[in-house]
């Protein structure tokens, strides 16, 4: 080799290594404020001990309490999940932090997912709210509560797209958008986390289930989740980028294998994707034994090779497996994993102890929680979440609201099921704290004036003999409210149902009760959209409560009697039927478009018609191609004109802003928000963009007759994708902009970017 050429090389190189390096350093947690605390201890740990915090255990792993003290004395144990109280908590950091040989407190984790005593609406139902501040405010009260009984982490927030609500887990997502799961995430972690970790009254949050979780096949959990790149990057990586934003101090990584590879074992998703292009510097942890299970997919032939995979993509904490704790010492002695990784991941995880305040107050003082669990402010937030939460799906001849002193019929299984209204994922919530519909109607409308006959015991329930208390209700009242739904186990982890219909005899139920001649109004309490094909023409009005938590019977008395106005709009396109799924708003534009004039019904095919294929179009020949309720759609008492679309430009240089404006004027007769969307569309680009894609809202009060503009500005991080290797690119070319009221609707300005 020529020295000119050598020269040349080196030249090239040297950037190149530098480069990479710099990138890696910036997103190595050895750079932060603890890295000499964080160096010292590593110096001082054995290898034991190392592996020791890269372990989450369960105490029902060990026979007694006893035994589980001992594992923390002898430093076998990082990190605890499910345990509470402050004395137990105490009493184990102690043993932790005077007994084991380096004083290395625990981290407590646990699934604090929509509330910890004070129970909110399921993340699904917070995600109809729209309202930021207010999904925050719930996160920082459960923090509050959860930190005061000694936890120090929990699993939330859950920010996995999903455009199926056969999905059990749907309930604990934001629905199928990823700039509402986005908003979510950015919600649930400053409210967790607060200013200051160090805060006795934060908690670290846990973005899950990366990646690609929501994708699960046939809605059937754990199932396989095959993700093209272009999907990944645009539509379920935007929430965990979001997530890193806003500071999470850790992730989850999920159960699925995602093209052929478990979410666990994935190293270019982890380790390039999260760590280095995302710059996350918290720690990494599985979920429940998803390190084993990578056995069970058959990509690990045994533990040893699981944990292997599993620190060599990055993960730095098992939980419930002991793969790493059997394993991790005989790979570094064969040189199968480096110390560097290991140490790397005890480093992310003391990074996270030291940020959470653990090594100088790992107490919590234990005359905290009296005062805090379900304080009455706390339950003044769930209720005025629980109201934002519900959507109103339908209200001929303004049925609602009812006039206070109406007679009514208060039916249905969950009118006064304190357990059910909580939804899942409900550890530490207590179903004594629950206000229910019927506790509620008496209070505010009185007993003389409620007639309850719940019909049906539960959800499921297949006996009708209650049916003849609920005819007897109904001739007693003017109107009908039933509150139907699911019962809280039919939704959450595990939770698939192939069919959506309501459960048991519901259905029958209704029938009965619009058949008396008295106006109905359904009240949907569930943890995903139920099919509301078969039932919805039974009722006047329907709202869609989801799960709305402890705070149940005030929220839906206030919005049914109107003290509230309904004002949620829909996370998630509501299918006909299980045959339409997957369906959602942002569906790449078809070569065959569905109209209104060009789609054809089955009954219109005449018999023995003859075969042909002109004028197909992408539709189903029974339902159709729209939705039964399309994303983003919800309605008020009041009523909402927009006009005035106006742009700031036709065209605009991609490095300019565009901003969009347009009049909203409450035309009815209540004070009343409303969620404004602004949704894009790209005409042409080098791949096939949505036919169109939330970008930005807003929820405004308005009075009656009062007009208020809405101003967007749109820039390029808004009008850009991702190609499938990930890169970000605004191309130029015509786009249109609507301001709408859901994703079917709206006024559209087109502009175009320019060269
Ligand atoms: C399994 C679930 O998938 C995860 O979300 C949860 O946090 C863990 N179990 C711990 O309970």
């Amino acid at each position: 080799m020529t020295r000119v050429f050598k020269l040349a090389l080196i030249l090239l190189i040297v950037p190149i290594i530098f480069g990479a390096c710099k990138a890696e350093k910036a997103a190595s947690v050895h750079d932060n404020q603890y890295a000499n605390e964080i160096q010292n201890l590593l110096r001082q740990m054995t290898i034991e001990e190392k592996i020791a915090q890269m372990s989450q255990v369960d105490p029902g792993f060990y026979q007694s309490a006893d035994a589980l003290k001992e594992a923390i004395r002898n430093d076998e144990i990082g990190s605890i999940l499910n345990v509470t109280g402050a004395e137990n908590v105490n009493e184990l950091q102690r043993i932790a932090i005077e007994e084991s040989r380096l004083g290395i407190p625990l981290i407590i984790g646990r699934d604090v997912i929509h509330g910890f005593r004070t129970i909110f609406p399921i993340p699904l139902g917070m995600a109809a709210s729209w309202n930021e501040e207010l999904v925050r405010e719930s996160a920082a009260i459960a923090a509050k509560e959860a930190a005061s009984v000694g936890i120090n982490w929990t699993f939330a927030p859950m920010i996995d797209v999903t455009r199926d609500p056969r999905w059990g887990r749907i309930a604990e997502s934001a629905g199928e958008d990823p700039l509402l799961n986005s908003m979510v995430a950015r919600a649930m972690i400053h409210g967790f986390q607060g200013d200051d970790l160090s805060n006795p009254l934060t908690i670290a949050a846990c973005a899950k289930h990366f990646v690609g979780y929501g994708a699960a096949e046939g809605g059937r959990d754990y199932n396989n989740t095959p993700i093209p790149d272009y999907y990944l990057h645009n539509l379920f990586l935007p929430p965990f980028r979001e997530a890193v934003n806003a500071g999470a101090a850790t992730v989850m990584t999920a159960f699925n294998e995602i093209n052929g590879i478990p979410a666990t074992g994935h190293k270019h998703n982890i380790r390039q994707i999260l760590r280095k292009e995302y710059g996350f510097n918290g720690f990494i942890v599985s979920d429940w034994a998803s390190i084993e299970e990578m056995i069970v997919h058959g990509y690990s032939a045994d533990g040893k090779q699981a944990a292997q995979q599993a620190l060599e993509a990055g993960v730095d904490m098992e939980m419930a497996s002991r793969t790493y704790t059997d394993n991790l010492k005989q790979l570094l002695d064969e040189g199968k994993v480096k110390m560097e990784w290991i140490d790397e991941a005890v480093a992310n995880i003391l990074y996270v102890k030291f940020q959470l305040g653990l090594f100088e107050n790992p107490y919590v003082d234990v005359s905290l929680a009296d005062s805090l669990l379900v304080h009455p402010q706390h339950l003044e937030v769930a209720k005025k979440l629980a109201e934002e939460s519900v959507v109103l799906l339908k209200n001929e001849q303004n049925t609602l609201p009812l006039k206070k002193g109406t007679k009514v019929a208060l039916i249905g299984p969950l009118a006064h099921q304190p357990y059910e209204q909580l939804g899942t994922w409900i550890f530490d919530g207590d179903e004594n704290d629950s206000q229910t519909v019927l506790d509620a109607f008496i209070e505010f409308n009185g007993s003389n004036n409620t007639h309850f006959a719940e019909g049906l015991k539960y959800s499921r329930d297949q006996s009708t003999t209650g049916f003849s208390d609920v005819s007897r209700a109904i001739a007693q009242s003017d109107v009908v409210v039933a509150i139907v739904g699911e019962e809280s186990i039919l939704s959450g982890e595990a939770k698939t149902l192939a069919e959506l219909k309501l459960p048991g005899k519901q259905e029958e139920l209704l029938v009965l009760a619009a058949s008396k001649g008295k106006p109905v109004i359904m009240v949907v309490m569930a943890g995903r959209p139920t099919g509301l094909l078969q039932t919805q023409h039974l009722a006047d009005a329907i709202l869609y409560a989801w799960h709305p938590g402890t705070m149940a019977g005030p929220a839906l008395a206030n919005l049914i009697f109107g003290n509230s106005v309904p004002s949620g709009k829909l996370p998630v396109t509501f299918p006909k039927g299980e045959g339409q799924i997957p369906i959602y708003y942002a569906h790449n534009m078809s070569g065959r478009p569905a109209t209104a004039d060009n789609w054809v019904h089955i009954d219109d095919i005449p018999v023995q018609a003859v075969q042909h294929s002109l004028g197909n179009t992408n539709h189903s020949l029974d339902y159709g191609f729209t939705p039964l309720y399309p994303f983003g759609y919800g309605l008020s008492y009041s009523s909402f004109e927009y006009s005035n679309i106006e742009i700031s430009d036709n065209q605009i240089q991609v490095s300019e802003t565009l901003t969009v404006t347009a009049t909203i004027k409450n035309t009815g007769e209540y004070t009343a928000n409303e969620i404004v969307q602004l949704y894009i569309r790209d005409l042409s680009a080098s791949y096939v963009r949505p036919v169109r894609e939330l970008k930005n809202y807003q929820k405004i009060e308005l009075q009656p007759g009062e007009s208020k503009q809405v101003n967007f500005t749109l820039d390029k991080s808004d009008l850009g994708f991702y190609k499938p290797d990930g890169t970000y690119i605004v191309e130029p070319g015509k786009f249109n902009v609507w301001i709408a009221e859901h994703a079917e609707t709206g006024l559209m300005a087109e502009f175009e970017i320019s060269e």
